[in-house]
């Protein structure tokens, strides 16, 4: 708790171009929550050297999603928004999590064996342990509830657990933290494969809308979307294709499903795919202008980001004072 109000916790990565899959499935949830939650959002930029990355690249792009966060909505006055690089806190809470964390419960992660079979390369420690600095991010901020899209939520029971695990042998130092995951957009598809979630790193463009893709973009790679010849607009998991557009849909114009079947009813898919671009244009053009508009205004966004770090660094000392003394490190002399 944090002046009476509970605290949320989320973050994303810098890495590569976001996509409708992120906005959807987590950015969206965070704005309808923030008035009524102590709100912490990081541009978890440790979490993106587990794959590696251009430096000038990733310091654009860590910069220009933290942009993001105050163009999508998030005021930045009441929420606190902020590069996890700037609070030594997680890596720090990371550490002494690992030690309590076990190799069977990182081996099992969905995730990591997916990201390693992709940098065969390069399967690092850190992409190993990189759920432990997770529940660390989380449990820093004593959060109470964390919005994310459904292929997080493993991760999230990672978090619960290695939160337990501690309280149980030092007491009660963790809240233990619940996952939130919206009722519709938990999980967009690939517009190309829709067995497959909507991921920044797919190598076919027209597979994912962007959250930067003009207007003619986006009524162009929904009109290719994949569907199916059932000529039927309706939701269910046998059709996947129409089903992940009237995700989509839903989830841009807070329409219910069955709204929408009953707007859509005796309609062709080529007319349901124009609607489908353009609820999703309506949403991402105006966050496009005040990104732009945002980005060239330097000082106000470097004040943003001083003044957040410093918030951001209060609250995770405190959580890390407490947990050092639990464990057995002396106290420092001041
Ligand atoms: P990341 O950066 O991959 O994704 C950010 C958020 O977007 C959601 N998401 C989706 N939701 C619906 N459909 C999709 N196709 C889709 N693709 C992505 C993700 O679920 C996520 O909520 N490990 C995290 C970042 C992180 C974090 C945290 C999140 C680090 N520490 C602490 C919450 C709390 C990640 O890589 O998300």
């Amino acid at each position: 708790m944090i002046d009476g109000k509970k605290v949320l916790f989320s973050g994303m990565q810098a890495t590569g171009n976001l996509t409708l899959g992120n906005y959807l499935g987590a950015l969206k949830n965070w704005l309808t929550l923030s008035d009524e939650y102590e709100c912490f959002y990081s541009v978890v930029d440790l979490h993106s050297i587990t794959v590696r990355q251009e430096p000038a690249q990733l310091r654009k792009r860590a910069r220009d999603l933290l942009t993001l966060y105050i163009a999508a909505g998030l005021d930045p006055k009441k929420n606190c928004i902020y590069y996890q690089s700037h609070v030594a806190g997680h890596a720090q809470l990371s550490w002494i999590l690992n030690c309590y964390t076990y190799m069977g419960e990182l081996n099992r992660m969905t995730q990591f064996k997916d990201k390693a079979s992709k940098h065969t390369d390069n399967i690092n420690a850190g992409l190993f342990t990189y759920p432990v600095l997770m529940a660390a991010d989380i449990l820093l901020f004593q959060a109470d509830v964390v919005p994310v899209g459904k292929d997080q939520l493993q991760h999230l029971e990672l978090t619960r657990d290695v939160a337990q695990r501690f309280n149980s042998i030092y007491g009660d130092v963790f809240t233990v933290p619940e996952p939130y995951i919206g009722k519709t957009g938990a999980k967009i598809m690939s517009l190309q494969e829709p067995s497959k979630k909507m991921s920044k790193s797919d190598e076919n463009p027209n597979a994912s809308i962007l959250l930067m893709d003009d207007p003619d973009t986006i009524i162009r790679k929904f009109k290719r979307a994949v569907t199916d010849s059932e000529a039927c607009i309706c939701y269910r998991d046998e059709q996947p294709g129409i089903k992940n557009l009237l995700d989509i849909y839903c989830t841009c114009t807070n329409k219910t499903v069955e709204e929408a079947l009953r707007e859509f009813e005796g309609k062709g898919y080529g007319d349901f795919k124009l609607a489908v671009g353009e609820a999703v244009v309506s949403v991402l053009k105006p966050i496009q202008d005040e990104f732009a508009r945002l980005s060239k205004d330097k000082v106000y966004i470097d004040s943003i980001i001083k003044e957040n770090a410093e918030k951001a660094n209060y609250y995770a000392n405190k959580t890390l004072r407490k947990v050092q003394k639990k464990v057995g490190f002396p106290e420092q002399i001041r």
